[in-house]
């Protein structure tokens, strides 16, 4: 009985170590706040897998520096129809985006057939092209939200 609350409080000393020594880390990386820790440390999460599937995906046409090819592939590096067109964005990954679209000023008239990504997927790639060269979006998107989104 005496030993095993021994071993019970050493691994709630464990515990509470291992998680302070996390939330340091996290909290270097964004602000103290509990519900940004949470969103910025499943962030990140996203983008990391989201990163492999812009690699395997979407570099050979948007290009690793997300500029895209002018007149054939639009940019997402600092595109304003992604990051003020949440839904259609979605909508374009989910589902393909063909016909007559103006980025930045550009008009694009090309296709980009569906790619056939799973909802968490379309989550995970859109968080990482929303937060990367330049761009910033603090409102995390989720699988939920992708698996609502209808043609
Ligand atoms: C075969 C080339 C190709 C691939 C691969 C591709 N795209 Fe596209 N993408 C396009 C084209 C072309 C358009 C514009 C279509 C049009 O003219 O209507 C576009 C448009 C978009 C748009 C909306 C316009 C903008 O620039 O903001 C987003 C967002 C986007 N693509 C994201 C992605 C993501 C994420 C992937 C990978 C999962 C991907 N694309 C893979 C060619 C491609």
């Amino acid at each position: 009985m005496k030993k095993s609350l021994g071993y019970l409080i050493i691994t709630l000393l464990l515990i509470s170590c291992n998680r302070s020594e996390k939330n340091k880390d996290i909290t270097e990386l964004k602000n103290s706040e509990e519900t940004s820790i949470n969103q910025s440390s499943e962030l990140k999460a996203s983008m990391e897998r989201g990163k492999i599937i812009y690699t395997d995906f979407c570099v050979t046409c948007h290009l690793p520096n997300g500029k895209g090819v002018p007149k054939a592939f639009p940019p997402l590096a600092k595109s304003d129809y992604l990051m003020n067109n949440r839904e259609e964005s979605i909508k374009s990954i989910k589902y393909g985006q063909s016909g007559e679209i103006t980025v930045n000023g550009e008009i694009y008239n090309n296709v980009m057939a569906p790619l056939g990504l799973e909802d968490d997927e379309i989550a995970d790639v859109m968080n990482y092209i929303t937060n990367s060269w330049g761009n910033s979006n603090d409102k995390l998107i989720t699988e939920e939200e992708v698996s609502k989104i209808e043609r």
